[in-house]
């Protein structure tokens, strides 16, 4: 089956089993799919379950998909997600959210878990992403068009939604989270970047750096959904402090602010559906 019907294919099931598409789909990152889920009531589903939904290389984390409605907004949580470094194409890596836009949802609010490069921030801060660079050397519309889902070449100069970012400020304000604003760089990864890599990061304008995102936003923009992005900073970035950069530490700080970050995607969730 080709890409185009894979999709149809997906959607027809999430129509059959869910219904109408959500208000909002929220994409969560390592670790703060848990916390979501734990303050909302959902039903959920695993990945492996969903026609040709890409299930992640990590042992027991194959994905799951969570809906529900939370004052009175319809979401969608994508808990769990592939990552290029995994080896996948990145049409595959995007399926999940191409889905989710083609079965008709609008809003998207893309996470992740990043190091800071800026070094005035620090380990356990949010921050809205304003926009990205895209250092990955891949993106997920090379290749053929797929003129059913958008254009050859999509504008990109908003990538991230103003009326999002707005919002995402104003629920942050309300619920009382300081909220960083920074340029999110994509890395390939999967190993860390060096001090020198930093540098030139910083260099480049990059605030944080992580090995997710782009690919997502970047298919999301081509079929002209309106995004927003929130990384948890989780470190500071490779160079900055005098010590290695150990992924225990990164999920360590993932689970000490993960009660923070999910109270503001609930306020931000809530206050979309009002809109
Ligand atoms: N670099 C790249 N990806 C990351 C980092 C980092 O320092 N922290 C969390 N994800």
């Amino acid at each position: 089956m080709d890409y185009m019907n894979q999709l149809k294919d997906a959607v027809r099931f999430l129509r059959g089993h869910i219904g109408d598409p959500p208000d909002v789909v929220l994409v969560l990152g390592s670790g703060l799919g848990g916390a979501f889920a734990s303050q909302v009531e959902s039903q959920r589903l695993s990945y492996t379950e969903i026609p040709h939904f890409p299930a992640s290389s990590v042992v027991g984390h194959a994905g799951e998909l969570a809906w529900g409605t939370h004052e009175q907004t319809r979401f969608c949580a994508l808990m769990g997600r592939v990552h290029l470094y995994e080896g996948l194409p990145l049409e595959r890596v995007v399926f999940a959210v191409r889905s989710m836009a083609l079965w008709g949802t609008e809003n998207f609010l893309i996470t992740n878990a990043a190091g800071a490069v800026n070094e005035d921030f620090e380990p356990g801060e949010l921050m809205l992403i304003t926009d990205h660079i895209n250092l990955q050397g891949a993106n997920p519309l090379e290749g053929d068009n797929h003129e059913e889902l958008g254009q050859r070449f999509p504008d990109m100069s908003e990538a991230y939604h103003p009326d999002l970012r707005r919002l995402a400020l104003q629920c942050a304000g309300e619920v009382g989270i300081g909220l960083r604003r920074g340029v999110y760089i994509a890395v390939r990864g999967p190993s860390y970047e060096t001090p020198a890599e930093i540098r030139m990061c910083r260099t480049l304008g990059a605030d944080a750096v992580g090995m997710s995102t782009v690919p997502e936003v970047i298919a999301l923009n081509h079929m002209q959904r309106r995004v927003a992005g929130i990384s948890c900073l989780t470190n500071m970035a490779a160079g900055i402090l005098d010590q290695p950069l150990v992924h225990d530490e990164v999920l360590g700080v993932t689970e000490r602010v993960k009660g923070d970050f999910a109270k503001l995607v609930l306020k931000w969730t809530e206050r979309l559906g009002a809109q």
